[in-house]
């Protein structure tokens, strides 16, 4: 029986279209997990939805006149087409509005409340003198009392990724007005996270698979202590609080946008029509991996889980492989100045593989990375068109003309065959195949052996930066033994030895096509059927798939196009207009 591996992606905000950093940070690299550990034969459930309240969306609302559900509603339609567009393959994309998520959010506040971890009390809210009306989080700047930095938030400081309470901010002002805000007394009921402090730390300090920065950052955020948390808020959008009395205030989002991952795991399961079926995700050895942007560490890697502790009966995470930021031509991305690579945008003048391409062997996985259009003309022409597609090329065009449209006939094909099943357990074997030379069996050995155990092993602990570069390592290799082995040339005296040569390659292109599959899924797809293969490439599982000596192949096509360089110019002019 597989694994089940659960997988939250962080919710976007429906304020706005995705740009590629959040693409880069949050959502290729569950997509890629997720098309592997399918291939693997493990049951996936990977979920996310619009985040649709908060401040970030009625402030786009006031801006533009609309209501903030049409915005939401907007936005939401546009993610789903780019996920569509781009691959990325939720079982469930959903948003923070349906009546299943304020269900799910009610009980958890009521569960809670029950169990005395969120209590009663008066706090202080920020109210502005000059526009007359109580501020939401985000709607006050001011310095960050742990980093100084003087850009931040009430809700968080971007800076050094503290969520903050906003009468922690020193110098606060008004976002809109910049006066100082008074602070008001209002009755709010609070999270009691500091009951929570010292289970967590105990619980962190086990976690030592995760990655240092999320695992460094969390532990020292503990160990300055757990402050209480407000999580009501007196505005009019969101959902509303399970209690009689409370009509002008409303769940903070962010208690709530986090309890999504569990509304959307149930709304999932009600569709497959067995609505108990979440709980295979969410008990007993499934495993739970959170994919987000480091500025959401704190959330996924504390108050979620403490929210969980408190509820019961729920696993906490597993991993959280957060990311880091990708700049674009060096400079830190920006919405508000258009200082950003918009993906609809991009899907509607490129493929997605390229893009793909980059930004998994870019990946922000340890640090930040940059995005620049240069770059991404260079890796698409020297790489995935010079050295992958090439070598897909000349060997499919070459055999597809001198060998009727047919994966050739090749020699040693018992033998080879023979010696690959017995590669795990008997590597003995290798002695009697003496009379195929070292290269041809180094090809075929590193292509069980590197492109589907290291690499496999390598996405398995969210390493898909490393894993992309060995793949790419292999196509190299090929096209170097190709190049040695020209049986362009040898075809003229001796045919079965091109064969043999070109048979090689073929098998290696065969298991390329599938290591390559999370990452660049539609190239592989297309691959996949002009070997001469049915079908979804995904159902034939993550292994060598073997051509099979006579198998009809379908006229190659080539399945990069170079892109030309004044592309970067004028993508880059665009930049920040
Ligand atoms: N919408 C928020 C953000 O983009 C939160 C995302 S993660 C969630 O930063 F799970 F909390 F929703
Ligand atoms: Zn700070």
């Amino acid at each position: 029986m597989g694994e089940k591996i659960f997988i939250g992606v962080a919710w976007p905000y429906a304020n706005s279209p995705l740009h590629i950093g959040q693409i880069a940070g949050a959502y290729l690299p569950p997509d890629i997990f997720a098309r592997y550990h399918r291939m693997k034969g493990n049951e996936v459930l990977m979920v996310s939805g619009s985040d649709q309240h908060g401040t970030p969306i009625t402030i786009r609302a006031e801006q533009e006149g609309k209501s903030p559900a049409e915005i939401a509603g907007s936005y939401h339609k546009q993610f789903l087409e780019s996920w569509q567009k781009f691959g990325i393959t939720f079982d469930l994309f959903t948003t923070t509005g349906t009546a299943n998520h304020a269900e799910v959010a009610q009980d958890i506040f009521l569960t809670l409340l029950d169990k005395g971890y969120i209590y009663k009390d008066k706090g202080s809210q920020p109210f502005c003198p000059e526009c007359k009306r109580f501020l939401p989080d985000r709607y006050i700047e001011g310095i960050c009392p742990h980093c100084d930095d003087t850009g931040a938030r009430g809700d968080q400081c971007d800076q050094c990724g503290r969520p903050l309470n906003t009468i922690e901010l020193v110098e606060p002002r008004c976002g809109i007005c910049s006066a100082a805000p008074e602070f008001r007394e209002s009755e709010h009921f609070f999270l009691k996270l500091n009951a929570f402090e010292n289970k967590l730390i105990t619980w962190v300090r086990q976690q030592k698979h995760w990655k240092p920065n999320v695992y460094n950052f969390t532990l020292s955020y503990l160990e300055n202590g757990l402050k209480d948390r407000a999580i009501t808020r007196d505005i009019n959008w969101g959902v509303p609080l399970p209690l009689e009395g409370y009509d002008g205030k409303r769940l903070y989002v962010w208690f709530e946008a986090v309890i999504g991952y569990l509304s959307a795991s149930k709304e999932w399961a009600k569709s497959t029509g067995d609505s108990e079926k979440w709980r295979e995700f969410w008990q007993g050895e499934a495993k739970s991996y959170y994919f987000i942007g480091k500025d959401n560490i704190p959330f996924h890697t504390i108050i979620w889980p403490a929210m969980l502790m408190g509820y019961g009966g729920l696993n906490l995470p597993y991993d959280v492989p957060a990311n880091e930021y990708l700049t674009i031509e060096c400079k830190k991305l920006s919405s508000s100045r258009n200082w950003a690579v918009w993906l609809p945008d991009y899907l509607s003048h490129y493929d997605p593989d390229p893009l793909r391409y980059l930004l998994s062997a870019n990946m922000p996985e340890t640090g930040d990375t940059n995005f620049s259009w240069r770059e991404f003309v260079r890796r698409n022409n020297d790489e995935l068109v010079a050295t992958y597609g090439n070598l897909v090329q000349r060997v499919l065009t070459f055999v597809y003309r001198n060998f009727d449209g047919c994966v050739p006939e090749y020699s040693k094909y018992n033998e080879i065959h023979e010696y690959l099943e017995s590669l795990d357990t008997n590597k003995d074997m290798r002695k009697d195949l003496v009379d195929i030379d070292e290269q041809s069996i180094n090809e075929i050995e590193d292509a069980k052996e590197l492109l589907f155990r290291e690499v496999g092993d390598l996405i398995s602990k969210c390493k898909f930066r490393q894993a992309m570069l060995c793949i790419m390592k292999k196509a190299q290799e090929t096209n170097q033994y190709l190049d040695r082995k020209s049986p362009w040339k040898v075809i003229k005296q001796d045919k079965q030895a091109a064969a043999d040569s070109l048979y090689i390659a073929l098998y290696v292109i065969s298991c390329l096509k599938t290591a390559l599959y999370p990452f660049l899924p539609f190239s592989s797809q297309k691959l996949h059927r002009m070997l001469g293969f049915d079908g979804n490439i995904e159902d034939y599982g993550w292994q060598p798939l073997v051509p099979e000596p006579g198998q009809k192949m379908l006229p190659p096509e080539p399945l990069f196009k170079k892109l030309d360089e004044e592309l970067i110019v004028e993508e880059t002019a665009r930049l920040g207009k």
